[in-house]
This record gives C-alpha cells, sequence and structure tokens, in this order.
C-alpha cells in the first residue's frame, strides 16, 4: 500500500479487524530503527514490553525495570512511529494502586507517546483498568502466564490447565472487558482456552504460545529474530534463520500471523 494511503491503527480499527476476521500482527520493539522496520513490514500494534529487562538490559526477569526505563525506550520507539498502535508496558508495581497506576499510565502517555498502556493481572486489576479506561487511557490487559508473578506463579509455566484455573480465567478476561480493557494479552494458556476467551470477548485477544485461534499474535522481536541468549521459548520460531535479513524475517512473521501458519501446533499447548 502506498505509504500516503495507510492509516493509523486505532483501537477501533482493530475491533474491526477482529470483527472482519483479520488477524491482527503485534511485535515488540524497543527503539527508533527497528519501530521504522516494523511498521515497513506491516506490524499493526507495537508493544514496548518490560520485555526489554530481560532482551536490552540483561536482567534474569521484567521485575527490576523502572518507570523511566519504560518512557525512555517508548519515546524512542514513539520519535518512529507513524502508523502502528503503541503500546507500552507498566512496569512492576508501578500500577500498585489505582492512584499510582493513573499518575503512571498519564506519564507513559505524555512522556512515552503511549495510545495504550498494558498492565497485567484479573479481579485485583479491574479498579484500575476501569479508572484508566474512564479517563481516556485504552488498557491492555495481560493474563495467563504474567511474568510480573513469575515468583508467586513458582516460574515460567504454562497457566490455565485445572479446570478451575480455566474458569477464573474466563471470568477474570470477561471482568476485565467489562471494566473497560480494549485488548487483552493471553500468554501461555492452552490453545482452546485461548480459542474460547477469544470468541467470547469483544475486544481484540492477541496470543504468546496461546495458539492460533487468538485474534491476533505477538512475539518478543529478539526472539522471533533468534538473538535472545539462552533457549528460544517453544512458542516462537526463528524467522530470521528462515528468512536471511531482518526485513524479509519482519514481513514473514507478518504474513505467516494473517495466513494462520504461526503458530503451529509445535508452538501451541494443550
Ligand atoms: O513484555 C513483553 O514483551 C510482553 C509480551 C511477552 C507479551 O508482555
Amino acid at each position: 500500500m502506498a505509504a500516503e494511503a495507510r492509516k493509523a491503527v486505532t483501537t477501533a480499527s482493530l475491533r474491526r479487524m477482529k470483527a472482519a476476521g483479520e488477524r491482527i500482527a503485534v511485535l515488540t520493539a524497543y527503539d527508533a530503527s527497528f519501530t521504522q522496520r516494523l511498521e515497513e513490514a506491516g506490524v499493526e500494534v507495537i508493544l514496548v514490553g518490560d520485555s526489554l529487562g530481560m532482551v536490552i538490559q540483561g536482567r534474569e526477569s521484567t521485575l527490576g525495570v523502572h518507570m523511566e526505563d519504560m518512557i525512555y525506550h517508548a519515546a524512542c520507539v514513539a520519535r518512529a512511529g507513524r502508523y502502528a498502535l503503541r503500546v507500552v508496558d507498566m512496569p512492576f508495581m508501578s500500577y500498585a494502586s489505582t492512584a499510582q497506576g493513573l499518575a503512571n499510565a498519564a506519564r507513559l502517555m505524555a512522556e512515552g507517546g503511549a495510545h495504550m498502556v498494558k498492565l497485567e493481572g484479573g479481579e485485583v486489576v479491574l479498579d484500575t483498568v476501569a479508572a484508566l479506561a474512564a479517563r481516556g487511557i485504552p488498557v491492555c490487559a495481560h493474563l495467563g502466564l504474567t511474568p510480573q508473578s513469575v515468583n508467586q506463579l513458582g516460574g515460567y509455566r504454562v497457566q490455565g490447565r485445572e479446570a478451575a484455573d480455566a474458569e477464573r480465567l474466563q471470568a477474570d478476561a470477561l471482568a476485565l472487558q467489562e471494566a473497560g480493557a480494549s485488548m487483552l494479552v493471553l500468554e501461555c494458556v492452552p490453545a482452546a482456552l485461548a480459542g474460547a476467551v477469544s470468541r467470547s470477548l469483544e475486544i481484540p485477544v492477541i496470543g504468546i504460545g496461546a495458539g492460533p485461534d487468538c485474534d491476533g499474535q505477538v512475539l518478543v522481536l529478539y526472539d522471533m529474530l533468534g538473538i535472545t541468549p539462552g533457549r528460544r521459548p517453544v512458542f516462537s520460531r526463528d524467522f530470521l534463520r528462515e528468512a536471511g535479513d531482518i526485513p524479509a524475517a519482519l514481513r514473514a512473521y507478518v504474513e505467516a500471523v494473517k495466513s494462520g501458519a504461526f503458530p503451529a501446533a509445535e508452538h501451541s499447548f494443550s
């Protein structure tokens, strides 16, 4: 599509994509150069994830990431961004109370150029989600494996395999939508559960390790380029090795998400 004809992605256009059955391609980015490449490849949503704590800062978890880090990287992305909707993670404990959540989300929007903020959790964040949404701050919720709770979860494990956990996740997803969330990320949950949640909600559901039946997919950029140190998560795919160069890898990812070729069964959990 000619650059002039391309329209910026909005929460409304994402809902229309869901309604039309068009899958949404999401990737993380933390800087200006990759942001431009992601947009050229047709990525609709860029997530400035607190995964930057691990892939940029070399931490063992996301828990040490600060508001200043998120604002810095969000602003780098915002300077280059033209079309993609920019979602920025609220770091660990930056929304421990609703008042804190409001103040920090405002900074991510005003100083970081975020279009939407993302926070983790179910029932415990409902009031904060409602307060943000009521003040015009779009919210992406995050359920399933919520990395900020890794110590409570006992590791990076698939969530929602037990019937009671699956029921709670479904109830939380609906409650978050009712509280005003505009989007939901589901991380590392069985494919059948993620499909059921996606079909039951009006808002777009973006999966990572959540099977093919979500409304869109997200991966950590460095995982899908095969440059994250250590073992590649099983739900990811090394698009750079297959495609040969970064622009081709990004285009291949977008195409694979759109066609439903990614994620395959080997990237999903039962
Ligand atoms: O921080 C991040 O990159 C994320 C994705 C893994 C969804 O939250």
